[in-house]
């Protein structure tokens, strides 16, 4: 195991309602400003999340949280029945930064999508980070809808999630705000 975070015993955990404040301040701080700290907020109390998870320290201590946001396929075309989910935010304390959390975080929650029964999974950030989970922006081409380019990539869980496409998907409403 390559991850620096492999030494420091996370434990990868469903969020709890004890765990909003702090996944607040943690996504706040995370980013330059608090919109995605509020688009978390807003996913989950209109019920549009699909996962989502904290990394805990030895201290239980959370320092890494990540949402997975349903995304709802056009009813017509190969993939309509597609359990298509959207990987936003991703978020470590940056002091804790490149570190291995990230990774630990996002390979763990992505074991339990697959469980879930999640077919693909989308993304939109940086094309030199998500690849290394698997994520693909040639495979993300299949998927139209509001994102395109290297930064957009599609991760499949399961053949179906790579087979039934091309497909045209919706995000969750609160992701107008980022388009
Ligand atoms: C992105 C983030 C969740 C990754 O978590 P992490 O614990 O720092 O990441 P890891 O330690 O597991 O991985 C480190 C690797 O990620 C890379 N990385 C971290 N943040 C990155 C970023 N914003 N863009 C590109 N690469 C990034 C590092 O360069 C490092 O690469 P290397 O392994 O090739 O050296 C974390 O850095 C973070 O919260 N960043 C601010 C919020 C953010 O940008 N979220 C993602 C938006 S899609």
């Amino acid at each position: 195991m390559t991850d620096a975070a492999a030494n420091q015993n996370l434990v990868v955990r469903d969020v709890t309602p004890d765990d909003e404040a702090v996944v607040r301040d943690l996504v706040t701080a995370a980013f330059p400003s608090d919109m995605e700290a509020r688009l978390v907020h807003t996913l989950r109390h209109c019920g549009a999340l699909v996962l989502e998870q904290v990394a805990v320290d030895e201290q239980a201590a959370v320092v890494g949280h990540v949402a997975y946001s349903r995304v709802t396929p056009a009813a017509v075309g190969p993939g309509h029945a597609l359990q298509v989910a959207c990987l936003a935010p991703v978020s470590v304390w940056p002091d804790k930064q490149r570190a291995g959390i990230g990774s630990v975080l996002i390979r763990s929650s992505l074991r339990k999508l697959k469980e879930l029964g999640e077919d693909l999974v989308l993304v939109l950030g940086p094309p030199s980070y998500y690849p290394r989970f698997g994520f693909d922006p040639v495979l993300a081409r299949k998927v139209q809808g509001p994102y395109a380019g290297d930064a957009f990539m599609a991760l499949a869980l399961t053949d179906t999630g790579s087979s039934d496409l091309p497909i045209e998907v919706a995000f969750a409403t609160p992701f107008q705000e980022f388009e």
